[in-house]
């Protein structure tokens, strides 16, 4: 199928690489014109202009309101508003649970939880002053249905995402916005390789270890790619997901159910 964002506009932040990146380039196949806003804009700005004329880079910083606002106010004046958004920003980190530090505990919340919270407050109000309704999408993942030893702070933030999800998509559904969630397993890429050095340093691992072994735990026999993300997001961008309000959907070759 194509065209089934075609004439919608969407925010995807943290889309300069990695997932959001993939979100984006989906999108744009179905029709979307889709602004790739990063707290990196020269990598933004790399990832918009090889995606084409319907991608454009905005800085925005999900820790700072000032930035967000700013972000809203540029993609609703070079798209004319904001049919689609998608939380999908966020930082990781790993210590045992006498090591954490509230350095790392306070930069996970600021992106993940107020980062999250944040953006989708304003952009439901700029939804909400367009009258014609919206999807916003968080990115959540199976750490947020389950704490692991090692990663107390990163799981907790993502069952904050689970439960904003829920009641985000109570309150927001009368304005016709449906807020949902993607909780993936473990997805390859950049984030992985900074995840996997983690686990080397506190399991005393070589490099690489631990992401063949996630992969191999994985049901379905491998590590997800960013690509097998992509067909729900755009379900739940489009029309065909209007009845689909306040969910946590598990896209991870089936690690997790729920
Ligand atoms: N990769 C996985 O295995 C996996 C698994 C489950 C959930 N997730 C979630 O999926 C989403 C995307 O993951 P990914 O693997 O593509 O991560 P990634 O680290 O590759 O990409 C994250 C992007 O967010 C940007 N960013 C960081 N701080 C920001 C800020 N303050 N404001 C704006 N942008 C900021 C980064 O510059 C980067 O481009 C995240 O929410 C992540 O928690 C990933």
């Amino acid at each position: 199928m194509s065209g089934r964002l075609e004439g919608k506009s969407a925010l995807i932040t943290g889309s300069a690489r990695g997932i959001g990146r993939a979100f984006a380039e989906a999108y744009l196949r179905e029709g979307a014109t889709v602004a790739i806003s990063d707290i990196d804009l020269t990598r933004a700005e790399a990832t918009a202009a090889e995606l084409g004329d319907k991608a454009f880079a905005v800085k925005l910083d999900v820790t700072d309101q000032t930035s967000i606002d700013a972000a809203v106010a540029a993609v609703e004046a070079r798209a004319g508003g904001i049919d689609i958004l998608i939380n999908n920003a966020a930082l990781f980190d790993l210590a045992p649970i006498v090591e954490i530090t509230r350095a790392s505990f306070d930069k996970l919340y600021a992106v993940n939880v107020a980062g999250t919270l944040f953006t989708l407050q304003a952009v439901a109000k700029s939804m909400i002053k367009r009258g014609k309704g919206g999807k916003i999408i968080n990115m959540a993942s199976q750490a947020g249905r389950r704490g692991e030893a090692l990663v107390a702070v990163y799981c907790s933030t993502k069952a904050a995402v689970i439960s904003l999800t829920q009641s985000a998509g109570l309150d927001l559904i009368k304005h016709g916005i449906n807020v949902n969630a993607i909780a993936p397993g473990v997805v390859d890429g950049e984030h992985w390789d900074h995840v996997d050095s983690l686990f080397a340093k506190y399991e005393n691992r070589p490099l690489g270890e631990k992401k063949r072994l996630v992969g191999a735990e994985v049901p379905f026999g491998r590590m997800g790619t960013a690509d097998d993300l992509t067909g729900m997001a755009v379900f739940l961008a489009s029309a065909e997901s209007n009845y689909v309000v306040a969910q946590t959907y598990n896209v991870d070759g089936g690690n997790w159910m729920s």
